[in-house]
């Protein structure tokens, strides 16, 4: 399940704190361009192709107009519909690459509407519509400096891209100028001293993924803490969101690892966020959410000593055992969860109400038989239930070399569905298992998939942070998902209203005064700001208020972002 979760998406809308209409971007009736709205394409005060033009000419040609990649699928406006590339297309949809190479494309279905699908029609709409309308291909803080100049000019909405991973749709904005990352690879090491901390540190330029920055430790016998899927950006909203991967329960998440944040404010100030230097711009961006208080140039984070590993999988099926007895092992897995996390173990798994897959539990400086014995439990369960399995263990050298195993660690597809979560506290599983067991029958029954992610990411980080206060008692994120339809709009309507309204609440009657983790949530959720941000919300804001008092950064489900409303077209207006 690994990347199924931790790498695909989901469409969206409009949601400013009352759920709109049943129109996916809200139900408002378009207004006309105002100062209380963005300038949008085809406005009076959209700039020429001479000024794009010129615009470009001081990016020294770095500027990029959006023909969105599933065009070669249809016929008009942006060329010849063309067969052979259009299946190529179809064939390489669900990788990643497909998205995170292109400077528009997003992962999350959703937030594309439709628009020049490659599983529709060749005859159906191909317009820009929600992608992003030009992408600045941004090398250094100079091309987000120009950029949100350009943007300011001209009243234009500036969306921050990255890979394109985000499930809410944060990363991209109808009639909007993006500043895309992917290029900002540089990657270098430290010997680095502060007062809370004193020893190697990784400086990530914002384009970053996580393969890389785990391929560049490991050269130097070093590991970062990344995301379970190898292409999330990792100084992107991966970390400044929060950040779980293989090896949280070791060091804690991506956002507890970071010492500085270089970054380009909404008025093109150049700063250094640091726990003692801009520590309220620092304490924010660690945890409180990307797109929002400023464009991250590069992120230096603790860099820790590699370390012998181990990883086991695990599966099995229902087939020719009762219900209950499935249930029961997977209830089990669950109660063996604390002991994992506790050793510095992270697992990954995910199940329907037919089948079970663990992919993989990794043990980072924990040897075979230790994760032997910790998944022993599960096993024994198994084999007195009479369930067939099958389960395998191994050791590795070094941490690389487990998350790398596909056994292990298996590619899944991105972009095949809509998702919403929420953080399961392990007060839960301790006291009240056959509670949750039953949400899950539930959940499952009623169509939802579950993939999670177990860890233990400590009490309180060295250096205080926005991630959410629900992480330190977690035990793991639970991530409720419908398959995507890529030809029936109203089958996905009526899916996420599922998630939304039935199948997320059953977890969350469960959690009450809980949250959800706000990089794998639900775009729809109704109290965002205290499920994705806790007691964090109104601190955050104000920093938000002090760096962009103008709310030039704008993100569906980010903090501040009830000040604005997307319309029915996707053009942004304030709320009052
Ligand atoms: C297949 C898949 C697997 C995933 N696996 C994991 C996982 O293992 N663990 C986990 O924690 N999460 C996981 N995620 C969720 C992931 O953390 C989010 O999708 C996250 O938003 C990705 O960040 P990005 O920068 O790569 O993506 P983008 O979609 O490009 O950006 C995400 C957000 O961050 C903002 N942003 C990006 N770069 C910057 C910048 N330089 N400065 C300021 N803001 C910026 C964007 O504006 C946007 O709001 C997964 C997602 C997918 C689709
Ligand atoms: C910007 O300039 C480059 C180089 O001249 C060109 O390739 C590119 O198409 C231009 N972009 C736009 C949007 O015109
Ligand atoms: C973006 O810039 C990089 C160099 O930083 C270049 O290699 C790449 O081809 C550019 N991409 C596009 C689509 O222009
Ligand atoms: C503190 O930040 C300012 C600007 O934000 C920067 O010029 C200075 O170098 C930073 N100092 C440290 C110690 O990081
Ligand atoms: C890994 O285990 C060794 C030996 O048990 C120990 O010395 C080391 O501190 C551990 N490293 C981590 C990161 O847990
Ligand atoms: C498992 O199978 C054994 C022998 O085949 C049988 O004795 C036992 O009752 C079965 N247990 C369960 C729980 O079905
Ligand atoms: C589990 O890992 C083993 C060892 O690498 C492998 O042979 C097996 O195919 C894996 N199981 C699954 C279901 O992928
Ligand atoms: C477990 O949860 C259920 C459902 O919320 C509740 O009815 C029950 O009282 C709880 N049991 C315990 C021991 O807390
Ligand atoms: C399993 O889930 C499916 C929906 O995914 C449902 O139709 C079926 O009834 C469920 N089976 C049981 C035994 O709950
Ligand atoms: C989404 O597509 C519909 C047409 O199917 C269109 O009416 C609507 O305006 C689009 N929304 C946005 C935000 O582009």
């Amino acid at each position: 399940m690994s990347c199924f979760l931790q790498c695909s998406l989901v469409l969206s809308f409009m949601y400013s704190g009352v759920l709109a209409a049943p129109s996916l971007f809200g139900g408002h009736a378009a207004r006309a361009s105002s100062s209380s709205c963005r300038c949008f394409p085809g406005d009076s005060c959209w700039p020429s192709n001479t000024e794009w033009s010129e615009f470009n000419t001081t990016l020294g040609g770095k500027l990029i107009a959006t023909v969105p990649i599933g065009s070669v699928c249809h016929h008009d406006p942006f060329a010849a519909y063309d067969a052979e590339a259009c299946s190529s297309l179809q064939a390489a949809w669900f990788n990643e690459d497909t998205h995170y190479g292109s400077s528009s494309s997003v992962m999350a279905p959703f937030f594309a509407n439709q628009s020049c699908d490659p599983f529709l029609p060749d005859t159906s709409r191909c317009v820009i519509g929600t992608y992003i309308q030009y992408a600045v291909n941004a090398s250094d803080a100079t091309d987000y400096q120009k950029a949100l100049e350009f943007g300011q000019l001209h009243n234009i909405r500036l969306v921050i891209r990255n890979t394109g991973h985000d499930y809410l749709g944060k990363s991209t904005g109808a009639g909007a100028l993006g500043i895309w990352t992917h290029y900002m690879k540089n990657i270098d090491f430290l010997d680095y001293t502060s007062p809370n901390y004193a020893g190697k540190a990784i400086k990530l330029g914002a384009g970053v993924q996580g393969h890389e920055a785990y391929a560049a430790a490991k050269a130097e016998g070093l590991v970062v803490v990344g995301g379970n899927c190898p292409t999330v950006g990792i100084a992107g909203g991966y970390s400044q969101g929060g950040g779980t991967g293989p090896l949280g329960s070791r060091f804690g998440m991506a956002a507890d690892q970071v010492l500085e944040w270089e970054v380009v404010t909404a008025s093109g100030e150049l700063l250094i966020a640091t726990p003692s230097n801009n520590s309220d711009l620092y304490w924010a961006l660690s945890g409180g959410g990307g797109g929002v208080y400023g464009v991250v140039v590069s992120m230096t984070s603790k860099a820790h000593a590699d370390m012998p590993s181990s990883a086991a999988n695990l599966t099995f099926t229902n087939n020719g055992v009762s219900q209950d007895a499935f249930w029961g092992a997977v209830s089990v897995f669950h109660e063996t969860l604390p002991a994992i996390v506790d050793a510095g173990g992270v697992s990954v798994w995910g199940f329907t109400n037919a089948s079970f897959s663990m992919t993989p539990t990794y043990g980072p400086n924990i040897t075979a038989s230790q994760m032997s014995n910790l998944l022993q439990p599960v096993i024994q369960k198994l084999n007195a239930n009479n369930i067939s399995f099958t389960y395998a263990v191994k050791s590795y050298s070094d941490f690389l070399s487990s998350y790398d195993d596909p056994t292990m660690n298996p590619f899944i597809a991105t972009s095949a569905i809509q998702l919403g979560g929420r953080i399961i506290p392990r007060s839960l599983v301790e006291s009240n298992n056959s509670a949750l067991t039953s949400a899950f029958q539930k959940i499952t029954a009623l169509g939802g998939g579950f993939s999670g992610i177990a860890m233990s990411v400590g009490g309180s980080p060295a250096n205080d942070n926005a991630v959410n206060p629900e992480w330190r008692t977690a035990l793991f994120d639970a991530v409720i998902y419908t398959l995507f339809d890529y030809t029936s709009w109203e089958a996905n309507l009526v899916s996420q209203d599922l998630i939304t309204d039935v199948l997320i609440p059953e977890l969350a009657t469960l959690t009450p005064g809980g949250g959800s983790y706000l990089n794998e949530a639900d775009f729809r959720t109704v109290d965002w700001k205290d499920a994705f941000y806790g007691s964090n919300y109104d601190a955050l804001k104000s920093v938000k208020d002090k760096y962009d008092p103008e709310g030039v950064f704008y993100a569906l489900t980010g903090v501040g972002s009830d000040a604005w409303v997307e319309e029915a077209d996707g053009r942004l207006c304030k709320t009052s």
